[in-house]
């Protein structure tokens, strides 16, 4: 999903020695997080808010790191599962975005902001009651304000606190006995040593993953599917993949993201990617730059990671995407040098599947996929994925020493689905941003309909303006 970054910190330790002396030792680690280190939930932010708003004359960029004079108040309330109403009474919509913040749209209007936070990814206070400042404007994305929300009841202020991962800048080493333990005792997906991983350190294996997952006391299950979504899942093909319809493929090369926790800006890239192919009947083939989105865009971390929901879906709308060359990828938290006489390209919507996040199932992707297009999603990486070789993938659970980094959060485009002809197995097919080297030329399959992994928790669609 999400993704990481890493910071280094010093920790401080005293030692008594000899008698009188104390000495300080200066240990350098290094932290790997994702997202905003921010954990809020549903029951956190359902309930009746105040927005303060400025006056809805700014355009695009319209930076809200000062509020500025407030002209508009609104209240709005959040109820389940996802209308908001405002104080006159009427209706729109709204969605978590994750644990990081919310979106409601309603009245013609569209506001995002992250929940509040202080801290770090090693000890934060989250603020759920409050947000950083936040974005509004319309649906015509013409007439921009700023806002702060405050919720109307108090929610306790919540600590959470990880812990340091301390050989983050040892080298990284392939697990040999897990690769050999993997391709034993199971024969749903085999393994193999990827020697080329051994130039990254530890550290940046994980922000490759998506980075360390955000310690969600719980998250959504699937929703169950009602019986129309499962009869209009029965009239689809038995199996189906975007590479080949027809003999045509709609999916654009597979890229490699380097040691950055940028995965969420690759899977919102390549998801466009193959829009623009399918909106075109492959006329267009665009390469987006997902270093425009990691330099470039407040509503995600950069190489600390980010969300193809606001990606995909809120920056393609609010900014437009562009070209790669007019920011050719670096994997680096480097400033924003996007080429500004570059064309854009937006979407004119975008959604979680089913409406909002939390409403996801098997049965809403499939058809979501085959009618709309690819889907991005959220899935959890253990260490045996990294490894992964080919054949329907599972978490085997092989690696059981217990390591609180070892579950990140990664975000891909799933492109496909089918079912092993022998076995019967359901998988989906899915395109990674690990190069094409890595597992069946870049992409894996994965078990479909047990939300494996929490792959079927959090799938983004989008519409295209080709
Ligand atoms: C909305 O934007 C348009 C076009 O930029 C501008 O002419 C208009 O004055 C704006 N409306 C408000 C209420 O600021
Ligand atoms: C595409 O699918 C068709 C029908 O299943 C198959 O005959 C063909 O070889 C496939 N093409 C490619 C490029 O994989």
């Amino acid at each position: 999903t999400a993704v990481l970054h890493c910071q280094n910190v010093f920790l401080k330790i005293s030692f008594s020695f000899l008698k009188q002396k104390v000495f300080l030792l200066l240990v350098c680690v290094t932290v790997v997080w994702s997202d905003t280190p921010g954990n809020c939930l549903y029951e956190d932010i359902r309930g009746t808010w105040t927005f303060q708003e400025t006056e809805r004359s700014g355009d695009s960029s319209l930076s809200c790191d000062e509020l500025g004079p407030v002209v508009h108040t609104k209240t709005f309330t959040l109820s389940f599962p996802d209308t908001a109403t405002d104080e006159l009474g009427n209706e729109g919509t709204w969605t978590l975005i994750y644990n990081q913040g919310f979106e409601i749209n309603i009245n013609e209007r569209s506001y995002f902001a992250f929940s509040y936070y202080e801290g770090d990814w090693l000890e934060v206070t989250s603020y759920c009651d409050r947000t950083f400042n936040g974005w509004s404007r319309d649906k015509t994305v013409r007439n921009w304000s700023c806002f702060s929300a405050q919720k109307n009841t108090k929610v306790a202020p919540r600590v959470t606190r990880r812990p340091v991962q301390r050989n983050a800048d040892a080298p990284y080493k392939n697990d040999r006995d897990l690769v050999r333990k993997i391709n034993d005792r199971q024969t749903s997906w085999t393994a193999r040593v990827y020697p080329e991983d051994e130039k990254y350190t530890v550290g940046e294996m994980y922000q490759r993953a998506g980075g360390l997952a955000s310690t969600l006391p719980t998250r959504p299950s699937p929703a169950p599917a009602t019986p129309e979504q499962r009869a209009r899942v029965s009239l689809l093909p038995k199996s189906f993949d975007w590479r080949n319809v027809s003999g045509e493929s709609y999916v654009s090369p597979v890229r490699d993201q380097g040691g950055c926790g940028s995965c969420y800006a690759f899977a919102s890239m390549a998801n466009l990617e193959a829009q623009v192919r399918i909106a075109t009947r492959n006329q267009r083939q665009d390469v987006f730059s997902p270093q425009d989105v990691v330099s470039c865009s407040v509503l995600a971390q950069g190489c600390m990671g980010g969300f193809d929901y606001l990606i995909a879906g809120r920056y393609a709308m609010d900014q437009g995407v562009v070209a790669e060359e007019c920011n050719p990828y670096d994997g680096s938290d480097s400033q924003c040098d996007t080429d500004t006489a570059c064309a854009k390209t937006y979407v004119s919507e975008y959604v979680h599947v089913g409406g909002y996040y939390g409403a996801c199932n098997e049965e809403l992707m499939l058809q979501a996929l085959v009618e709309t297009g690819p889907i991005s999603v959220s899935f959890e990486v253990y260490d045996d994925f990294r490894n992964y070789n080919g054949g329907i993938y599972h978490h085997t659970g092989l690696k059981n020493d217990f390591n609180p980094f070892e579950i990140t959060n990664h975000v891909v485009l799933v492109v496909g689905y089918g079912a092993d002809e022998a076995t019967g197995e359901k998988y989906w097919i899915v395109k990674n941003s690990w190069g094409a080297n890595w597992g069946e030329d870049g992409f894996f399959r994965i078990r479909r309909g047990t939300d494996e992994c929490s792959l079927e928790s959090m799938a983004v669609q989008v519409t295209i303006i080709p």
